[in-house]
């Protein structure tokens, strides 16, 4: 159920059920020659909503532009500072659980949100622990959890495309946006075959390592049924450990 499409009595019924709520979190940025700027934006929000139907989860609004500032020298790509994304998840966190949300999974699709999603975990905490009047009871948790990193995905990509899924531009990315918009499906010739692999740094950086956008992928490789593939068993791994998250102490 998408928070979006309901009313805030259909919220509060919900919240009788379960106090657990999933964010989609992604990102815009470039991905490589055949990839979204949409891509982990638009796949955390597609797995999420898949969670959402098949085990009565709501699902939030999805925050669609991540810390990204290593892809800002490609066109299109948006970032926020990490300070802002630390400002906007704290926020984001503070107004579900001012209705009672005490379980909120971020689904996530960029690697690049992670420490910054982290940290703004600890802001919560923080809050929680500065609170003199805080007792001892268990009281809001946070988790982040990446959709391209469950078993059954890593197993399924590795299966499919061994060394050439890489770490950004990743054929397995860009099978799921494939699935998911088959409109929007791109071709494009890349050289060499398997892009460069190195460390992340800032953006022109990135862009003189990294010259079309990949970082040790082949995407050519990417279908729209492998797409099908992974995005199901992302929604299946991600159903148990979301209700394991709801059930934990
Ligand atoms: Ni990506």
């Amino acid at each position: 159920m998408q928070l979006q499409l309901c009313t805030w009595q259909e919220v509060e019924d919900h919240l009788k059920r379960s106090t657990g709520i999933i964010v989609p979190i992604g990102s815009t940025e470039q991905h490589g020659p055949n990839g979204l700027i949409g891509t982990d934006a638009l796949t955390a929000e597609l797995i999420a909503r898949g969670i959402g139907e098949q085990a009565d989860a709501l699902v939030a609004p999805t925050i669609s532009v991540g810390m990204a500032q290593h892809h800002m020298a490609f066109a299109g790509s948006m970032t926020l500072r990490p300070s802002t994304l630390i400002a906007v998840v704290h926020d984001t966190v503070r107004s579900l659980a001012r209705h009672g949300f005490d379980r909120i999974y971020f689904l996530n699709g960029h690697g690049g949100n992670i420490a910054t999603v982290t940290a703004a975990f600890s802001e919560v905490y923080a809050d929680a622990s500065l609170d003199r009047d805080g007792g001892n009871a268990p009281r809001l948790r946070c988790k982040l959890k990446n959709w391209y990193e469950t078993p059954g995905v890593k197993a399924l990509s590795k299966e499919l495309y061994g060394d050439a899924e890489g770490s950004h531009a990743t054929p397995s990315e860009v099978a799921v946006t494939q699935f998911a918009y088959p409109e929007a499906i791109k071709k494009a010739r890349m050289k060499p075959k398997l892009a460069p692999k190195g460390p992340i740094l800032d953006a022109e950086d990135y862009r003189r390592r990294f010259p079309d956008g990949r970082i040790g992928s082949d995407p050519t490789l990417a279908t729209p049924e492998a797409g099908k593939r992974l995005y199901e068993a992302a929604v299946k791994d991600l159903i148990e450990d979301y209700r394991a998250f709801l059930e934990a102490a």
